[in-house]
């Protein structure tokens, strides 16, 4: 039902591949499609105030990116919104933007949180959350699958692993909604700096209640651990707790939304699924390569490096476009068909490389989960209004899609 306008390749050179405004309200396919045909890696021009950047489009080129720990740092920010901006505050405190020895100490302890006893816990109430959900919108008959199915699935789980109280959640939900991406074009970005410290400020609060404690979950972990004997300083364990959340939170409401979406778009894929004509491991990657919540990666170059033959300056910031990989003629067979049957299916919903998604595993657990309850427990799925799509040039994804679901 999107009635968004598609933009040609022609009118390139005028937009800004930067703007949340572009991605929410515009269908960038083609401009894609023709940057990986032409212009793989492309040289956005500096724009009014800010600085030019690469936009890395194919495939190959995306991954050469993220394997490349030589010439590439995430330090100065993980998407453009921030290394154009002068960085991001978080840099070497929380894992996304910390590099090096460093970050691969970090990234051991925050491991640990997902054990196989913790993720088996979560599964199950994953399952039970997704079916209360679906038959809570079954019984009323219409819904918006963004606010009343997704919004409550991924956080309910990324808070059982960081063991929130229950009472805290609904607030925590209304705060990380507005940290990365708003519901309107204009909405000044004091909304979002007010929504991150409020988060950071409530896990500070929870951390100090945790400190000395024998409690097994992901906050307690970053309270309690050791590196080299000593513990993580005071802005590590905020900023990951904060990474965590917002990592856990949003990424997870797209992908369901944009899963239900797309069924909704293609009945043969939803008949496929009902009829269990598909694997479900193999339908959950599918929706995570069509769903793209995560559109970019952003990385600065730290020395003069050649991707596919152009040379990147050290300094040069770097994007890397999922969205566009995870369509990759080259790559995929019929890129443009969503296609729960899709084998294999190398896309980089979750990236590549040293920074690999921590959380991919809850994210894989949270589409299945979604993607099973549809197939038993619903008999129908109709978009009886226009979709809302958000305002991010990182995050992709809706905000609010009405739909009529019967059983
Ligand atoms: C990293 C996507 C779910 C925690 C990333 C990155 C992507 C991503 C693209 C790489 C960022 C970069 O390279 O700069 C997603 C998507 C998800 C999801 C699409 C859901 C469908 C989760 C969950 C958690 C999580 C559930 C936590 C519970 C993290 C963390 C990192 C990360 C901590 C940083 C890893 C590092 O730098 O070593 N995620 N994520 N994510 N994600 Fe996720």
């Amino acid at each position: 039902m999107s009635t968004r306008p598609t933009v040609s390749p022609s009118e390139l050179e005028q937009i800004d591949l930067a703007s949340p405004v572009l991605h929410a309200e515009y269908e960038l396919d083609e401009v894609f499609r023709h940057l990986r045909a032409e212009r793989p890696v492309y040289w956005q021009q500096p724009r009014n105030e800010q600085p030019g950047f690469w936009v890395i489009s194919r495939h190959a080129d995306v991954s050469e990116v993220y394997k490349d720990k030589e010439h590439f740092t995430t330090e100065h920010g993980n998407a453009l919104a921030t290394l154009l901006t002068g960085g991001d505050s978080a840099s070497g405190a929380m894992l996304a933007v910390t590099d090096g020895v460093r970050h691969h100490q970090v990234r051991n302890v925050l491991s640990k949180g997902f054990s196989a006893r913790m993720l088996d816990l979560i599964a199950h109430t994953l399952q039970e959350t997704v079916d209360g959900l679906l038959l809570a919108a079954l019984e009323r008959g219409e819904c918006d699958a963004a606010q009343d199915i997704a919004a409550d699935v991924p956080l309910g789980a990324i808070c059982d692993l960081l063991e929130i109280p229950h009472a805290d959640r609904k607030y925590l939900l209304g705060l990380t909604s507005h940290a990365w991406s708003t519901d309107y074009a204009d909405e000044p970005p004091e909304e979002s700096w007010v929504a991150k410290n409020e988060i950071l400020l409530y896990f500070s609060k929870l951390l100090k209640e945790r400190r000395g404690g024998d409690r097994e979950d992901m906050v307690s972990l970053l309270a309690n651990c050791r590196i080299d004997g000593d513990p993580l300083k005071a802005a590590e364990q905020m900023a990951n707790c904060y990474g965590l959340m917002i990592g856990g939170d949003e990424t997870g409401r797209h992908a369901i939304t944009g899963t239900i979406l797309a069924l909704i778009e293609n009945p043969d894929q939803w008949r496929a699924l009902k009829n269990g004509d598909v694997d479900l491991n193999t339908a959950t990657e599918e929706a995570l390569r069509w769903t793209v919540p995560s559109l970019h990666g952003g990385r600065k170059a730290t020395g003069d490096v050649v991707i596919n033959g152009r040379r990147i300056n050290a300094g040069d910031v770097v994007s890397v476009w999922i969205s566009s990989a995870n369509r990759d003629e080259s790559v995929f067979d019929a890129p443009d068909e969503f296609n729960l049957a899709r084998t294999p299916n190398k896309h980089f919903t979750f990236a590549y490389g040293s920074h690999y998604c921590l959380g991919h595993y809850l994210g894989r657990m949270e589409v299945y989960a979604v993607l099973d309850g549809l197939r038993r427990l619903v008999g129908d799925l109709e978009q009886i209004g226009e979709e809302r799509w958000i305002y991010s040039s990182i995050l992709h994804g809706m905000s609010s899609l009405p739909i009529r679901i019967t059983g």
